[in-house]
């Protein structure tokens, strides 16, 4: 079933290859994660493991718990543990997808139907505090209260980076600054404390720290790469609807950067069209020619491989072994996609 599940999502993706061997790898361990992440959305209220179901089986990279576990392996054993935090950090993931696709206004995730545009707005809110919820019972699984700290401050700064993201909404002059402690805040985070957790539930604390690191500037590329996908990716890729983020006035490193190369008529184009009530329908094919011609594009994609190249440096502190050099494939395998 878990092979069933990841192998059709990964078909989303052009480049399987790293992440199927991955998870080839850590095949038990996915497996434990896998049967977690059903058993534990489990509920008498029916609406929730049917769209908890939904969202999980509709299937998803699994990228946060391959770090987890392919950390712990890196630097120890896994065992119940390991697991119960894999699925923990699987499950925040999922229930910060949820709330974005309300937040964001987005009808398509992981290539079906999001599951606010079948059960509602309130119910994929409501179900993804139930998932939480539940992550955070996994959490104490773990037998760890670092690992609660660290869980548990991580989905606090998630909300902030959120609630920062909503509140620049349309921001046009949005600072690259502010945008990456976004990107930090939403998305690194969750990396981070997904490869810090990792380490230490498999025992070690030498190793934790570049683990971390490795995790942290892995999340930025990823959301940088992803930002990237929006405007140069397909629906078929992507498993969502290109260009979410411009209609909804998302500032994102692309735009930030084309409109910093902008002439002076390129600007008045940015600055009407990242307003959602001037923006027109022919708008978006005009901000992908322009992100191009700016080379926007190409800028943004050298911005990941930085960010990718800190990653696998932070990985050079650990023994050399399979598992540190598949966590480096990933960091590859993260770069490969926006291509
Ligand atoms: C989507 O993450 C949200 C971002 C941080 C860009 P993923 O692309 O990892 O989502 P799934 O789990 O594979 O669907
Ligand atoms: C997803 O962010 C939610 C978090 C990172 C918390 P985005 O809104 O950037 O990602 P997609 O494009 O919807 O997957
Ligand atoms: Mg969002
Ligand atoms: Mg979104």
């Amino acid at each position: 079933m878990t092979t069933t599940l990841n192998s059709e999502t990964l078909e989303l993706d052009a480049t399987r290859t790293v992440a199927e061997r991955l998870q080839d790898m850590l095949a038990e361990d996915l497996a434990a994660t896998e049967a977690l992440l059903l058993e534990r959305s489990k509920s008498p209220v029916a609406v929730i493991p049917d769209l908890s179901d939904y969202i999980v089986s509709a299937g998803g990279k699994r990228l946060r718990p391959i770090v987890t576990l392919a950390a712990a392996r890196a630097v120890g054993n896994t065992g119940h543990g390991t697991h119960a935090l894999a699925a923990a950090v699987e499950f925040i993931h999922t229930a910060t997808l949820l709330h974005d696709d309300v937040v964001d206004n987005s009808d398509l995730r992981r290539g079906k139907k999001a599951a606010k545009k079948i059960w509602g707005n309130s119910a994929s809110i409501l179900v993804g505090d139930f998932l939480f919820a539940r992550a955070f019972t996994l959490m104490v699984e773990t037998g760890s209260l670092e690992i609660l700290n660290i869980l548990s401050s991580a989905s606090s700064v998630i909300a902030e980076g959120e609630v920062r993201q909503l509140q620049a909404t349309g921001k046009k002059d949005l600072a690259a600054s502010d945008y990456m402690a976004i990107i930090e805040a939403k998305t690194a985070a969750l990396f981070e404390a997904a490869a810090r957790a990792g380490a230490l539930s498999a025992g070690s604390e030498k190793y934790a720290e570049s683990l971390a690191q490795f995790g942290r500037n892995l999340g930025l590329a990823f959301q940088i790469v992803d930002d990237a996908l929006d405007y140069g990716g397909t629906t078929a890729i992507i498993g969502k609807q290109v260009g979410d983020d411009f209609r909804e006035g998302k500032i994102t490193l692309p735009v930030i950067i084309a409109r910093q190369r902008a002439s002076a008529e390129d600007k008045i184009f940015w600055d009407r069209a990242l307003s959602v009530e001037t923006q027109t329908a022919q708008d978006l094919s005009h901000a992908i020619h322009l992100i191009r011609a700016s080379g926007a594009m190409e800028a943004t994609a050298e911005a990941a491989l930085d960010y990718l190249d800190l990653a696998k440096q932070a990985l050079r502190h650990l023994p050399d072994n399979e598992w540190v050099r598949s966590l480096s494939d990933l960091a590859d395998y993260c770069g490969e996609r926006i291509n």
